[in-house]
């Protein structure tokens, strides 16, 4: 059955403050739960309480591999824009996340061959056991972009024109043509999905997605295809 449980928050902070605790709840219940992560201003302050609680409550994670959901092709793995220096600044680096249980694309280096190992790491720790994703003012998930047709497993994708002008490329003065992703089947494979919907702009592609009609031209519309997808979203 497909089920998508939506939940309104007044505020960034108390969606935020939600989105921890679910990510809490599974790495207590799940000591080498398998997380894949994405970046971005959306997910940036439930990154932050997470770390703060699993500090201040001593939970040993140690055993969580996390992974990187999506990256921009062409980059230095040290420039500021990248969702690696995001990860490693906001979560892993925080968290002490030991470099085994990290699984990412490289920026510098994108190709079929690293879709394929990033795939091959995945099936090794048994599947994603959640997928954190925020929605792009275009409806894409990660950089699986509006298209006539869309690639299922992971990727390299051309970027739409509105990805290109992302807040992550802009506030770091780069522009960027190509992204590296996992697919939407990679996602709906996920045992738990988490989308986190906050910020300006996102109200066209949310509305649309909210009408439980999948289509390749809104890509989130396609969590309508997986069986346990929790949705908070900031009022807009
Ligand atoms: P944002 O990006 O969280 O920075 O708004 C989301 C996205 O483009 O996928």
């Amino acid at each position: 059955m497909s089920a998508i449980a939506f939940q309104d928050y007044p505020d960034y902070e108390s969606l935020s403050e939600a989105a921890s605790e679910h990510l809490l709840t599974l790495v207590q219940c799940k000591p080498d739960a398998v997380i894949c992560v994405a970046t971005g201003a959306t997910p940036l302050l439930t990154y932050q309480r997470f770390v703060d609680k699993v500090k201040a409550y001593g939970i040993d994670i140690s055993g969580v591999t996390f992974v990187k959901l999506d990256e921009w092709v062409g980059l230095a793995p040290d420039n500021p824009a990248t969702c690696e220096v995001f990860l490693q600044q906001h979560l892993l680096k925080p968290l002490g996340v030991a470099p085994e249980r990290y699984i990412a694309f490289a920026s510098d280096k994108a190709d079929q061959h690293e879709c394929n190992r990033v795939t091959r790491d995945i099936a090794a720790r048994g599947g994603l056991d959640l997928c954190v994703l925020g929605i792009g003012k275009n409806g894409h998930l990660g950089l699986n972009e509006p298209d006539d047709w869309l690639e299922p497993g992971c990727h390299i994708t051309s970027l739409d024109e509105r990805t290109r002008m992302h807040d992550m490329l802009r506030a770091a003065g780069t522009s960027v043509e190509q992204g590296i992703t996992l697919g939407l089947q990679d996602m709906l494979a996920a045992k738990d999905v988490l989308l986190l919907v906050a910020g300006e702009g996102k109200q066209q592609a949310f509305s649309a997605m909210k009408e439980g009609k999948v289509s390749t031209k809104v890509p989130a519309s396609f969590l309508w295809l997986h069986p346990k997808t929790s949705c908070l979203y900031c009022t807009m």
